[in-house]
């Protein structure tokens, strides 16, 4: 399978820091926020990635990751990984900058991996079971009203998404990680542009929940979405101690 990392948008909320820096370029400890994004997809067995990014950084994302030589494949024989480039012209929404990956796409299914987030668990089984259809990773928190909220049935089956609901009718939040079949792109043509002229996320997996082809999986380990500066210092914090803990192993 292949992977779209999503490394455009404005990132106001983390303003100064990113007025010359993009987000996904801040430094998380002792990395670049877009490593932990790679390397969890890396981990999972994926070797080819198409990073998205605006017409203003993708040179420093040329600069800092090339065509993939720092990353060596799991499955290829230390092979390094390949890694391609598109550029999304305005930050017109999640599943418009997905869109641009069309064609590099092609007939595959396809990891959706939102450059801000870092995931701790292993996502490998849930990347091997995929078939078709779509998943959604959640996770539990103790603020739904500020995430998107899922509810899901017995089965994990996603029954519906709301949007920073007032009343949550779970503790479920999606996170930006998801995996996609190939009807995505003709799902995406579906979608029309939000109040806030944005191509939503949540628009496009509410139409695989209208097939009711929208599973989940619940992570259990760390999950952190930098894109304000207390979740960025968190996310530093806790990688210190990581390495810390692994340096006394
Ligand atoms: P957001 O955090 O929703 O948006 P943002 O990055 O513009 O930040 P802010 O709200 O502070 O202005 O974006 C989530 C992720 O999706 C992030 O990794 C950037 C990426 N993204 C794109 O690549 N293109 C887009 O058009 C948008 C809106 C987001």
């Amino acid at each position: 399978m292949k992977a779209v990392i999503l490394a455009g948008g404005t990132g106001t909320r983390l303003h100064p820091l990113t007025l010359a820096v993009n987000k996904h370029l801040l430094p998380v400890f002792d990395k670049p926020v877009i490593y932990h994004a790679i390397e969890k997809l890396v981990d999972a067995g994926i070797s080819k990635i198409m990073i998205v990014t605006s017409p203003h950084h993708i040179d420093s994302f040329v600069k800092l990751l090339g065509s993939g030589q720092h990353f060596r494949s799991r499955t290829k024989k230390g092979k390094q990984i390949q890694i391609v480039y598109a550029i999304q012209n305005e930050p017109s929404g999640i599943a418009h900058g997905l869109y641009f990956a069309e064609d590099y796409i092609g007939n595959d299914n396809c990891v959706l991996f939102l450059g801000d987030n870092i995931i701790m668990d292993n996502i490998a089984p849930s990347i091997k079971k995929f078939k078709k259809g779509a998943s959604v990773f959640l996770k539990k928190v103790r603020d739904p009203e500020r995430f998107g909220v899922a509810t899901i049935d017995s089965k994990g089956k996603v029954t519906g998404i709301e949007e920073k609901p007032v009343k949550p009718k779970s503790n479920l939040a999606v996170t930006g990680l998801y995996i996609y079949d190939n009807t995505v792109f003709k799902k995406i043509r579906q979608i029309p542009k939000s109040k806030r002229g944005e191509y939503e996320i949540t628009d496009l997996n509410n139409l695989y929940i209208k097939e009711g082809t929208l599973n989940s999986h619940v992570l259990k380990k760390e999950w952190f979405d930098i894109g304000t500066i207390h979740s960025l210092h968190e996310a530093s914090v806790f990688m210190r101690k990581k390495s810390n803990n692994e340096r006394k192993i």
